[in-house]
């Protein structure tokens, strides 16, 4: 990787107004944290102290789903999937937990668009939500498309189908809820049914792989939301690396969005 750059990041604290269970192992905190809310770019990261024992000490990077600039508040979504993630979703409401954000680049929703697709698998919804919402303010069609091992795990349709201007399609690999079978199943459907103007794709590499191959032969624009291990995201510890066509590169600096091209997948 290069030289880091300064990050965009500040310290906060954030008062936790709530910490819920949405659906199977997945959790909505909503932070109160008004210059976050403020700066805070659709698909950009913030970074989560939850304090603890010290090997728990590491931040968890967690996306947001949804910015109130007038509350001051913002939306993560994560899942249990560690001891750090475990020690959050016991954070009660009326705590304070340190904030690190806003981090990384976010989606480029830049280009004059007219319809896009948006696909995501497990905790790649977060992201994508956040620039469903960004696009239905735009006044952009979007079809969604959001991926799930089973029913249980599954969420934010709700959310989707109260703004997106477009079809929002669910799909289990057990067919316990929307269609059975992988979230690039549908997306390659659509994307043979529409013209596009962009596809984003957040979740599972072979999900990413999948779709925006089929979107490059298609000759649309594609954006890939990467995730990765990200001990510090300022540049400071090459947990995050990523393999592009230029050279290795920081998810946490120079993404964790990339142009999907630009993208080595294994
Ligand atoms: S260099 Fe530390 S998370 Fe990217």
């Amino acid at each position: 990787m290069g030289a880091p750059t300064p990050s965009a990041g500040r310290l906060a604290n954030a008062l936790v107004r709530e910490n819920e269970l949405v659906s199977g192992e997945i959790y909505r905190i909503l932070l109160e944290a008004p210059e976050l809310a403020q700066a805070l770019h659709e698909g950009q990261f913030v970074n989560v102290s939850v304090g603890g024992e010290a090997k728990q000490l590491t931040r968890i990077p967690l996306s947001f789903t949804q910015v109130d600039e007038q509350e001051g508040t913002v939306e993560l979504v994560y899942a249990l999937i560690g001891p750090g993630t475990r020690q959050l979703s016991r954070v009660e409401k009326g705590e304070t937990l340190s904030v690190l954000g806003p981090l990384g680049n976010g989606w480029n929703l830049s280009a004059p668009l007219h319809r896009v697709l948006l696909v995501s698998g497990g905790t790649g919804t977060a992201p994508i939500i956040a620039a469903a919402m960004a696009l239905a303010k735009m006044g952009v069609d979007a079809d969604v498309v959001v991926g799930a091992r089973s029913s249980d795990l599954l969420w934010g349709i709700d959310a989707l189908e109260a703004k997106v201007q477009g079809e929002v399609i669910a799909a289990t690999d057990d067919g316990s809820a929307g269609e059975k079978g992988f979230a690039s199943e549908p997306a390659l459907a659509l994307l043979a049914k529409h013209d596009y103007d962009l596809v984003l794709v957040c979740g599972p590499e072979p999900l990413m792989k999948v779709v925006s191959a089929k979107a490059i032969s298609l000759g649309i624009a594609c954006q890939v939301s990467l995730e990765r291990t990200m001990a510090c995201g300022f540049g400071a510890c090459s947990t995050c690396a990523v393999k592009t066509v230029h050279a290795m590169k920081g998810a946490c600096m120079d993404g964790p969005v990339f142009d999907a091209s630009e993208v080595i997948f294994p």
